[in-house]
């Protein structure tokens, strides 16, 4: 049983829809992220999870009742924010406490759990400092723990790192892992970085224009996108466009590629075929006979990337990108001749947009 249940949930703004028959369940203890691009109504639908937003239509249940027409500060959801939105004129400790003072907990009682949040987030000692005195990154700290400081039923995060640099973030969302998961608060995630959601969260749901693209584990959305916003939008992908010809194969013009069977395709059927970077092979010389697809093309780019360095490749007059380690591949020159070399069970495809 879902604990955050969203049904058939639409918002619009002067005429235009943000968010369009938003169905989701999101299961008590869990970290979900919803991922999108900007403007793609993930704010608009925290916002309506919080109640500062009215829905249209639909309905939020949450732990079994309806929350829709109930106002924010009888929701008992906790909400942090890109922008710090601490008080600057209270200190730390006083920003913490003032949902508890709101809720009017004995001062004992607020003492007690500041000093509990203070040690979750690791920032005791800046009880007494003002929001000014603190770094960007402590500032997110301590909004996270104003708002865990009443015991929300439910945390939802619009995009809190964003305004971070790329560091502190990424040891950040980390922290609010960890803590989320001791605490086992259900939790809302919004990000527009595919990194963060996939790194931190049980479940994305990747949003598009207001819908719902595709929900599941991390692992699932990049590894079988059911679709090309996904797949694209989601780590890099080269798209081969062809036509289903035959039972396992679809013409691409450049190269007849190999797939695992085309169940649900008819031949002659207009598709894309999608393949990972990380997915191709390159050879220096021409592969023999086999059951997998090879193309022949020219290096124009390489782009050294860490762990790996990206080919660009002039595949008979398309670009195609493959990721090759050190390790597993002899070096490659600009203008050499290579062999993209992948299986069939890499090609992933899909009907091509009309
Ligand atoms: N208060 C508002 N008035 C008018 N349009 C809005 C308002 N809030 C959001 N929108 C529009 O709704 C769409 C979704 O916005 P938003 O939920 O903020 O997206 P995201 O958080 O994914 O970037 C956008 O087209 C945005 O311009
Ligand atoms: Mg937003």
């Amino acid at each position: 049983m879902a604990y955050l249940d969203l049904k058939n949930v639409s918002k619009s703004f002067a005429g235009t829809l943000a968010v369009k028959d938003f169905n989701l369940e999101i299961e008590k203890g869990t970290l979900v992220a919803f991922l999108g691009p900007s403007g793609c109504g993930k704010t608009t639908t925290l916002r309506m999870i919080a109640g500062f937003e009215q829905l249209d239509s639909g309905t939020i249940l949450l732990d079994n009742s309806d929350i829709s027409s109930v106002p924010p500060n009888r929701r008992d959801i906790g909400m942090v924010f890109q922008s710090y939105a601490l008080f600057p004129n209270l200190t730390v400790r006083e920003n913490i406490a003032f949902g508890l003072e709101m809720k009017k907990t004995p001062k004992k009682d607020a003492e007690k759990r500041v000093n509990q949040v203070l040690d979750m987030v690791r920032l005791q000692e800046t009880a007494k400092r003002f929001p000014h005195q603190l770094s960007g990154g402590q500032q997110q700290r301590i909004a996270l723990a104003r708002a865990l400081a009443v015991q929300p039923r439910v945390l939802l995060l619009d995009e809190p790192l964003s305004a971070l640099d790329a560091e502190v973030r990424v040891v950040l969302r980390g922290e609010i892992r960890r803590i989320q998961s001791e605490l086992a608060i259900t939790t809302v995630y919004v990000t527009h970085d595919q990194e963060e959601a996939l790194s931190i969260s049980d479940k994305v749901v990747v949003m598009n224009k207001g819908i719902i693209e595709q929900v599941g584990a991390p692992e699932e959305i990049y590894r079988a996108p059911q679709t090309r916003f996904v797949a694209t939008f989601i780590g890099t992908a080269n798209q081969f466009h062809g036509k289903v010809d035959g039972r396992e194969s679809v013409d691409c013009g450049i190269v007849r590629l190999l797939t695992e069977p085309l169940k649900d395709f008819i031949n002659g059927q207009s598709v894309v075929v999608l393949v990972r970077p990380e997915n191709i092979q390159v050879q220096l010389e021409p592969p023999g006979e086999g059951r997998w697809n090879s193309i022949p093309g020219v290096v124009e780019t390489i782009t050294f990337h860490g762990a790996v360095t990206r080919l660009g490749v002039n595949a008979g007059g398309q670009r195609v990108v493959a990721d090759i380690t050190v390790s597993n591949t002899k070096p490659v020159a600009l203008n050499q001749k290579i062999w993209l070399q992948f299986t069939p069970d890499m090609c992933q495809v899909m009907v091509a947009d009309e």
